[in-house]
C-alpha cells in the first residue's frame, strides 16, 4: 500500500497572520467546513492564547468539524498550553502544536534563553500538553539557520518527552530544496526515537516553499504544513494546491506516496479563502489562478482541441474548475469554430475567417472579450435574431406603488398577452411583468443609459446585461422614454437568449 503524506492546513493560523487576512469566527467556520470537504488531515484552527476571539474560533471549529484532527498552537508557556488544551477539548481528534526556536539568533536575541533552558522548557511544555491529548506536535522555529547537532539534541529530548510529530520549519524561507531535503534526511537518521512523523513548514520568501516541502517529502517527511492559496506571514506558506497536485501528478518521484485530499475541492477552497480574506489570487498562480487552464495562443488552442494532453498535464475538472479557451487576438479558426458551436452558431469557413478577424480587431481595442461581445459580432454580421416577443403596449404609473401594465405579442400567435405588476420602481415593475408574461426569469446584472440625440426629446439608449440561468446576454433598446427603452433592451436580451437556446437545441439534434 502506498504511504500517505498528511496534509496539515494552517490557513486559519499562519495564513490568517498574513496582514489584512483576518477572519471572524463565522468566516473561519466556513473555511473549516470547506477544509473538511477537501479532506485535509489536520486543521490548525488558531492560536488560542492570542485573543479571546481566537480561542472562541478554535473551540467552535473543534465543536462542529468532523473528520480532520483539530490542532491549536501554543508557545511553551504553561498558560498557552492550558488554553490550547481547553479550546480543542470538544474535538474527537485533537492536537496541541507547541513551538519554540532552534537557532542561536532566536534564542539569544528574541527568547533570551540558553540552548539548555530551551530544551528544558520545550520538554516541560510537551509533558503538559500530553495531559490534554496524546497527539502532540513540536516545532523549533528557524531550523534552517540552526546548528544541526543542537537540533538533534533538542528534537530527541522533545520526542522522548512525548511529541509524536516533529516539525522542522524553514521559518524565514531561507532554504534551497536540495539543502532542506538533506537536513530532513539528516534529522531522520540521527533522531533515534521510533514511530515519529516528520513534518515540514516552509515559508515562501525565495519562492521555494513548495519545492522545499517536496524535497523534504522525498527525504522522508510525511506531513506538509501548508495553506490555501499559499496564504501566510510575509510571502506566505507552502501552497496546499501546489504540493498536493505535484504529489498527485508525479507520485513516482516521491516513492509512490499519496495524499487523502479530494482535489475537486481545491478550486472552491481557493475561491472561498480569497473571497473571505480579500486576498486576490494572482492571475497566473499555479492551479488556482485565472489563467492556470486558459489557452490563448492559436497554436496552443489548436493543440488543446486536438488532444488536451498536448498542453495540459492535469485536467481543470480534477481541481474543481472548468477549462477555458479565451477569446483573444491570438485565437485561431479551430478555437473560434469550437466556441461558437458551443454557443449554437454553425458558420461556414469564410464566415469563421471573417469573425476571427473581427474578434482580433475587437481584442486590440478592448482588454477582455466576452461571449456577449462575440455574440453581438456574429449576430451583426451573419444572423438575425428571431423576435419571439415584441412590445405592443406599455403604461407605467409611478408613486408609492409603481405599477406597470404591459402587452406583448408572441411570434406565431394572433392574440396579444397582457399583464400588470408592481415593483420597487417603474423599471423594476416593468421587467418583473415582462418576466411573468414570458415565463422566463432573468436577473439584471448591468444597466446603462446613454443619450444618443440632443434636446428635450432626446432618444435614450439603454443597454442591459441579463443573467438567464447562468447565461449572460446583452440587450439594447432606444426610445424617448427611458422606461420603454429599458423594456425594449430587456426584451432584446430575452429574444437573443431564446434564439441562442433554439440554435443550441438544433445543433444538438443528431442528423439522419
Ligand atoms: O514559521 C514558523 O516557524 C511557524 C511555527 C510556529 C511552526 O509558523
Ligand atoms: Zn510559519
Amino acid at each position: 500500500m502506498s504511504e500517505q503524506v498528511y496534509i496539515f492546513d494552517t490557513t486559519l493560523r499562519d495564513g490568517e497572520q498574513c496582514p489584512g487576512a483576518s477572519m471572524n469566527t463565522r468566516e473561519k467556520l466556513e473555511v473549516a467546513r470547506q477544509l473538511a470537504r477537501l479532506k485535509v488531515d489536520i486543521i490548525e484552527a488558531g492560536f488560542p492564547i492570542a485573543s479571546d476571539g481566537d480561542f472562541e474560533a478554535v473551540k467552535a471549529i473543534a465543536t462542529e468539524i468532523q473528520g480532520p484532527c483539530i490542532a491549536a498552537l501554543a508557545r511553551t508557556h504553561e498558560k498557552d498550553i492550558v488554553r490550547a488544551g481547553e479550546a480543542i477539548k470538544p474535538a474527537a481528534k485533537r492536537r496541541i502544536h507547541t513551538f519554540s526556536s532552534g537557532s542561536d539568533i532566536h534564542l539569544e536575541t528574541m527568547l533570551k534563553i540558553s540552548r539548555a533552558e530551551n530544551i528544558k522548557r520545550s520538554v516541560a511544555a510537551i509533558k503538559l500538553a500530553r495531559q490534554f491529548t496524546d497527539n502532540v506536535e513540536y516545532s523549533a522555529q528557524d531550523t534552517t539557520r540552526s546548528d544541526r547537532e543542537y537540533l538533534v539534541e533538542l528534537y530527541t529530548a522533545c520526542a522522548e518527552a512525548g511529541a509524536t510529530t516533529l516539525n522542522i520549519p524553514d521559518t524565514v524561507g531561507y532554504a534551497i530544496p536540495h539543502e532542506y531535503g538533506a537536513l530532513i534526511a539528516f534529522l531522520i537518521e540521527r533522531i533515534k526515537v521510533p514511530g515519529l512523523i516528520y513534518s515540514v513548514h516552509c515559508h515562501n520568501d525565495l519562492g521555494l516553499a513548495a519545492a522545499n516541502s517536496l524535497a523534504a517529502v522525498k527525504a522522508g517527511a510525511r506531513q506538509i504544513e501548508c495553506a490555501i492559496n499559499g496564504l501566510g506571514e510575509r510571502a506566505g506558506n507552502t501552497s496546499l494546491e501546489e504540493v498536493v497536485m505535484a504529489i498527485k501528478m508525479r507520485p513516482e518521484v516521491f516513492g509512490g506516496v499519496t495524499t487523502g485530499i479530494d482535489t475537486r475541492q481545491i478550486y472552491p477552497a481557493s475561491r472561498l479563502v480569497s473571497h473571505l480574506t480579500g486576498m486576490v489570487v494572482q492571475r497566473n498562480k499555479a492551479i488556482v489562478g485565472d489563467n492556470a487552464f486558459a489557452h490563448e495562443s492559436g497554436i496552443h488552442q489548436h493543440g488543446i482541441i486536438a488532444n488536451r494532453c498536448n498542453y495540459e498535464i492535469m485536467s481543470a475538472e480534477d481541481v474543481g474548475r472548468s477549462s477555458e479557451l479565451t477569446w483573444g487576438k491570438h485565437m485561431g479558426h479551430h478555437a473560434v469554430r469550437k466556441k461558437l458551436a458551443e454557443m449554437g452558431y454553425t458558420l461556414s469557413d469564410a464566415e469563421i475567417k471573417s469573425i476571427t478577424d473581427s474578434i482580433k480587431a475587437l481584442a486590440d481595442k478592448k482588454k477582455h472579450v466576452y461571449d456577449e461581445d462575440v455574440r453581438a459580432l456574429v449576430e451583426g454580421q451573419f444572423t438575425e435574431v428571431v423576435q419571439t416577443w415584441k412590445l405592443d403596449y406599455l403604461s407605467v404609473m409611478t408613486g408609492t406603488i409603481p405599477t406597470a401594465s404591459v402587452r406583448l405579442l408572441k411570434a406565431g400567435k394572433k392574440e396579444p398577452v397582457a399583464d400588470a405588476g408592481t415593483g420597487d420602481g417603474p423599471i423594476d415593475a416593468t421587467l418583473k411583468t415582462l418576466d411573468r408574461i414570458t415565463g422566463v426569469k432573468g436577473s439584471l446584472m448591468d444597466f446603462n443609459v446613454a443619450s444618443v440625440t440632443r434636446g428635450e426629446d432626446a432618444i435614450g439608449e439603454v443597454s442591459v446585461r441579463v443573467d438567464f440561468n447562468g447565461r449572460i446576454v446583452t440587450g439594447k433598446g432606444s426610445s424617448t422614454d427611458i422606461i420603454e427603452a429599458s423594456a425594449l433592451a430587456y426584451l432584446n436580451a430575452l429574444n437573443r437568449h431564446l434564439d441562442e437556446q433554439q440554435r443550441r437545441c438544433a445543433a444538438d439534434k443528431p442528423t439522419q
